[in-house]
């Protein structure tokens, strides 16, 4: 096996991103001339255009999780690894657009609107709801396969095979709780920030970084210092990803604004407004989120009403908060300098990020 080295001692997330890049673009070149079946190559070709777009922060946070452990050398089996991680990322996201009926991901049609777009006619949408989840199934399917041919020890599979269920575990349930709390609106604060948790914060953060760190040989004080600069951080991820969902700009988020409140889900920044509104504003956002047809002007009024009970900025002191918790995390931890000032770096940008 080749050894590959981004450059020693730095940490730049444009380097991760490349090398990563590579894996994933190797792994489908070789799943395309594996099946020689055409509509196999279609298959891929959505992959691949899919992955185009995203932000890489998750295996960013697993090569980081491995410098910060004291990893060094041979990158080859950390990238591999790191690029599982963003493949499964891709399954949850496939699912994800179907579960909440989204148009847009990464500036595109999601992949269940391309698929029903191949089958003109009445079965058109069924066939690309049914389509799209045997795809992110594929692509749960390649995340593994990644993960099983990383020439792994048998120390390092060991201690990662238990982190990467552990985080399949918690996102499932995560998504699982985003549902049930979905179009039940309610002012638990707490309850929203447990979703949030479970959907986000483990499988963007926590899991990459211990994933990585345990390819190091990492122990439990390194294990543990991840999750504490982690979970504030990935909290405040997904406490980003939810105003951008109704205040972020299209066209750098990629996203719809409305398919949030239209299917009335039960963030933290309604939560917020639930509790703090007055009887009036808090009638006007329970007529209009959950409404399926909510347009263009019943969108705006909800952002005034999140914005005038202080919901919107209330969110911003959260996002605050949890920034400075993880970097706070980040003194005294057990890390390597380099990967510590990178860490640093990734904890503004995915706070500060809109997109
Ligand atoms: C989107 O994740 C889903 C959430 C967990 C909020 P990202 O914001 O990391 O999406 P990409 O990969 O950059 O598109
Ligand atoms: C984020 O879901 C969690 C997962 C995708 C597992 P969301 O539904 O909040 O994220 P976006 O806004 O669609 O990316
Ligand atoms: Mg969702
Ligand atoms: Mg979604």
């Amino acid at each position: 096996m080749s050894t590959r080295t981004i450059s020693p001692g730095i940490v730049d997330a444009a380097s991760v991103r490349k090398a990563v890049d590579r894996q994933l673009g190797e792994f489908l070149r070789e799943r395309r001339t594996g099946f020689r079946h055409p509509r196999m190559a279609d298959l891929v070709q959505l992959v691949e255009d899919f992955l185009a777009g995203g932000k890489r922060i998750r295996p960013t946070l697993t090569f980081l999780g491995w410098r910060a452990a004291g990893g060094e050398g041979d990158e080859t089996a950390v990238l591999r690894v790191a690029a599982s991680l963003e493949m499964f990322h891709s399954f949850a996201l496939i699912h994800d657009d179907i579960m909440d009926d989204s148009d847009t991901r990464r500036g595109r049609p999601t992949i269940h609107r391309i698929l029903a777009g191949r089958s003109p006619g009445e079965r058109a949408e069924k066939f690309g709801i049914g389509a799209a989840v045997l795809l992110g199934d594929l692509v749960f399917t390649w995340s593994d396969q990644l993960l099983h041919t990383a020439s792994l020890t048998r120390a390092q599979t060991e201690a990662v095979l238990p982190l990467v269920t552990e985080m399949r575990t918690e996102v499932m349930l995560g998504q699982y709780l985003d549902l049930r709390a979905t179009g039940e609106l309610t002012d638990d604060v707490e309850a929203t920030l447990t979703v949030n948790r479970y959907k986000t914060a483990k499988y963007t953060v926590e899991r990459p970084l211990h994933v990585g760190a345990a390819l190091a040989g990492a122990g439990p004080d390194v294990l543990a210092a991840c999750t504490a600069y982690a979970l504030p951080l990935g909290e405040a991820f997904q406490l980003r990803d939810d105003l951008l969902g109704v205040y972020g700009d299209v066209r750098d988020t990629g996203k719809s604004r409305l398919d949030d409140l239209r299917s009335g889900k039960n963030t933290t920044l309604v939560a917020l407004a639930l509790r703090a509104g007055t009887p009036a504003q808090t009638a006007r956002l329970r007529a209009l989120l959950g409404d399926p047809a909510l347009d263009e002007d019943g969108a705006e009024e909800v952002r005034a009403i999140l914005a005038a009970t202080g919901a919107r900025d209330t969110v911003e002191h959260m996002i605050g908060d949890r920034r400075r918790q993880a970097l706070r995390a980040l003194d005294g931890a057990p890390f390597t300098p380099a990967a510590a000032t990178a860490l640093e770096h990734l904890a503004a940008t995915a706070t500060r990020r809109t997109s």
